[in-house]
Formats: C-alpha cells, structure tokens, sequence
C-alpha cells in the first residue's frame, strides 16, 4: 500500500516548517502569466510565489491537502491529480515549481517528461529535492524507507541529467538549508538554446 499524505494533512503544517525561499525567488523574472505547483500539498512553498503570477494553480493527489490549500489563500485554483498525466493542455504554464515531492512520484521520468509538455517555451521550472549524498539525507532516505514511503531521491548531478534528457536547460544549481537544493531550469525556445 502506498502511503498518502491525506493521513497527515491535518498535521502536515505543523510538522515540516517552511522559510521564504528568497534565493530563488530573486533568480526569477518578475512577473509570470500562469503558475503551477506540482505536489502542491497545502501551499505553503506556492504562497511565496503568488506576487509574480496572475493564475495559480496547485495540483496534488491528496484532497485534504488540497482543501487545507484553499483555506490558505482563494486565489489558488485547486486540482486532484498526479504528475505524472498533468491534465492540462500542451504549453500552458509559464512558471512551474516542484517543492520536496518529487522524491514522492511513481514515476518520475513520466513526470519531468509531463512537465516539459505542459511549460510554454522559455517558460521556468524550479525543483527543490533532498540530497540523497548528505548525512541527513541518508536520515531522510531511511526514514522514508521505514514509513513505506516508496522514495526516490535524485542528486543534483542525477536531476540535472533528467532534466536535460528532456530538453530542459539547467540555468542554476544551488543549495538551501540541509540537505535540501534547488535546481532552476528553463524550457528553451529552439534546440540551440539547449546549448
Ligand atoms: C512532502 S509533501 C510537499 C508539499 C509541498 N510541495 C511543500 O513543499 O510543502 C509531498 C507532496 O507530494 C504529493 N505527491 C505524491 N505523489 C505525487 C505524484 N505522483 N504527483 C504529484 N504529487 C504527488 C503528496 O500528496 C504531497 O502533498
């Protein structure tokens, strides 16, 4: 059985505190038409994102924290689903973000591949992962072994490869508290802008 976060939603919060993401946040253009996150869980990492975007959109499979979302901020458009079958159409998001959930996916080759038919060219994607090579990584990585969580965890190096193999462009790799990195990737326009 795989485990679902609609257990811990009413928790969740409490349980996994989250700082401004700033950093990021200064690497990003100003202003975005339509933003996704995917794994969006109750929000909380898409909230710092609402200043730059006109639609918002957060995508989960677990309804409770979808529902705990909301609650948090109306402008969020809400939907039930997995990353790896975006139900949306080709090229429609100019920003997407992924924060501490792709570990979590069944299949995460179908998922990037998901996301680079569903980001506009020159459209951005920001990743935030734990590294699986640092001490707390390896805590985390057992951790969610032992609560039947099915993890996988990608290094930096390992994402960068993924992302690229599906014609998405590394702009920068940085690291944030702990274990936990970010990559920020662009979908480029023509294959010289993959270079
Ligand atoms: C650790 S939470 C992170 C939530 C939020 N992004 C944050 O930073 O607080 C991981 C989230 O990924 C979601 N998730 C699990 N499998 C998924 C999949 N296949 N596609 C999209 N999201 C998934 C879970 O339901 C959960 O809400």
């Amino acid at each position: 059985m795989k485990f679902s976060f609609d257990i811990i939603a009413p928790i969740y919060d409490k349980l996994i505190p989250y700082q401004e993401p700033r950093e990021i946040l200064d690497q990003l253009p100003r202003a975005f038409e339509t933003m996704i996150e995917i794994g969006a869980g109750t929000g909380k990492f898409a909230e710092f994102f609402l200043p730059l975007v006109n639609e918002a959109w957060l995508l989960d499979p677990s309804p409770r924290m979808l529902i705990r979302a909301k609650r948090r901020n109306h402008r969020f458009k809400i939907k039930t689903g997995v990353a790896e079958n975006l139900p949306f159409p080709d090229s429609f998001f100019d920003l997407i973000l992924v924060s501490d959930s792709l570990h979590h996916w069944d299949d995460p080759e179908k998922g990037i591949a998901e996301i680079k038919r569903c980001l506009k060219p020159s459209g951005h994607l920001v990743i935030v992962e734990i590294n699986p090579k640092t001490k707390p990584g390896r805590f985390i990585t057992s951790m969610e072994k032992t609560l039947l969580m099915k993890s996988t965890f990608f290094t930096p190096e390992h994402l960068h490869i993924l992302l690229t193999n599906n014609e998405l462009r590394t702009k920068k790799i940085g690291k944030l508290r702990g274990p936990t990195y970010y990559i920020i990737a662009v979908n480029p326009k023509t294959q010289q802008d993959l270079q």
